[in-house]
């Protein structure tokens, strides 16, 4: 936890004075990434040591995909950040050229497949059958969804690098990749959503379901633009544009965040002792001003991107361009207002959040809940 924090803190004070590697996602320089190493190796012993002492021998699939997503970002920081040293705070990558290029974009899309969507696939393993009080829709599906998401996701990172000068073959096979991925990640996020054949009613009722189960509609929104926009010629319009700032956010603050704020729902009244959260009305509300503001927020970038895109390629008969970037960008500003609507409204929905937390920490405080105490298991004794 403090290592982390020290990384935090690092990253707040060095690339302010300017003390970057030039990396997307990747900027900070040589010490801070040796400390960053350190802390994911502390967070993998804990993890897979838990592992190795559990009681039971079945790894329930939640697990493999948390195991997965601390690998592999293990696994991607490492080699990405390869490089020499020339003082301080200063270093030299190791790469250099095109091939710099595709060593960052296969780190900077698997950091999208695992630090952003394996350890997250866990929770909702994990939280959506809870909340629904179902079992997965689909054990086998879940195995399928594991190896063919962690097979296909390593080979699509050069969609981020369509048009440039690396070799139009590989641009090709990230494409191709690309599209192969929808496959798998649809079927992850179906099989989370039928897990609620039969109880479909509670979505009604539970505001907790109804995080889970948006996260997981928006996970398909994300999961079926990015395809699309790997196609090159879909590419060469949406690059560079607010459209990726769209599709980026359809994962963050739709998927990313909504999966992650239901979790906390469903686990903070579990570890306080508590039956729900202070006031369960209020999740509600939060859902829908959360779902208002994810949607306001990406459909305002849609449009500016699509029309940024259209606005930039288009030219006159005489071969020059139509319009001016200056144009463009002042006709992207009522974009922008709904895209500072829709945050306003995301950022609003996070304080009611707040607001909920401190109060059923406090109502834990007021009434503290007996919890149940286990009977030592006999294997634990040691003479
Ligand atoms: C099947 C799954 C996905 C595919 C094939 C995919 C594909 C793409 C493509 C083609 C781009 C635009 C690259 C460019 O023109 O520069 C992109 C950008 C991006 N995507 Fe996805 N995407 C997928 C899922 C997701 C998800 C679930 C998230 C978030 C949770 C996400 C986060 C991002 C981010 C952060 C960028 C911006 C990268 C940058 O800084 O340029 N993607 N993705």
């Amino acid at each position: 936890f403090w290592g982390w924090q020290a990384v935090i803190v690092a990253a707040a004070v060095s690339l302010p004075l300017g003390y970057t590697q030039g990396k997307e996602y990747a900027e900070l320089e040589w010490p801070i990434d040796i400390l960053i190493a350190v802390v994911w190796v502390a967070y993998a012993v804990l993890f897979f040591g838990t592992i190795a002492r559990r009681k039971v021998k079945h790894i329930y699939v939640a697990n493999w995909f948390y195991g997965a997503y601390i690998l592999t970002i293990a696994l991607l920081h490492i080699v990405n950040n390869i490089s020499m040293p020339a003082g301080g705070m200063k270093s030299y990558s190791a790469y250099s050229g095109a091939v710099d290029a595709m060593v960052q974009w296969w780190y900077g899309h698997n950091a999208v497949g695992f630090f952003l969507t394996a350890g997250f696939l866990g929770m909702m393993y994990y939280y959506v059958p809870k909340q629904a009080g179902r079992p997965i829709y689909s054990y086998r599906l879940s195995i399928v969804h594991f190896w063919a998401l962690i097979a296909v996701y390593m080979w699509a990172g050069p969609h981020h690098l369509q048009y440039t000068a690396l070799p139009d073959w590989a641009q090709s096979v990230g494409m191709v990749f690309s599209l192969i991925l929808l496959a798998p990640s649809w079927g992850g996020a179906i099989n989370g959503i039928m897990t609620l054949s039969g109880v479909w009613h509670k979505l009604r009722t539970d505001p907790i379901l109804k995080f889970l189960i948006v996260a997981l509609s928006f996970y398909m929104i994300a999961t079926f633009e990015g395809p699309m926009m790997s196609i090159k010629t879909v590419n060469s319009l949406s690059h560079y544009t607010d459209w990726t700032v769209g599709h980026v956010h359809a994962g963050a603050l739709g998927w990313v965040a909504m999966i992650s704020i239901g979790s906390i729902y469903a686990l903070l009244p579990k570890l306080l002792g508590r039956e729900t959260m202070h006031s369960v009305k209020l999740i509600d509300t939060h859902f829908w001003v959360h779902t208002l503001g994810v949607v306001f927020y990406i459909a305002a970038m849609w449009i500016a991107g699509v029309m940024q895109g259209l606005m930039w390629r288009a030219t006159n008969p005489d071969g020059t361009l139509t319009y001016t970037f200056v144009e463009a960008l002042n006709a992207t500003y009522p974009y922008y207002l709904g895209r500072l609507f829709g945050g306003l409204l995301v950022l609003g929905g996070m304080l009611l959040m707040a607001w909920n937390v401190w109060q059923t920490y406090r109502d834990a405080a007021i009434q503290p809940v007996d919890q149940p105490v286990l009977p030592p298991a006999a294997s634990d004794a040691r003479a």
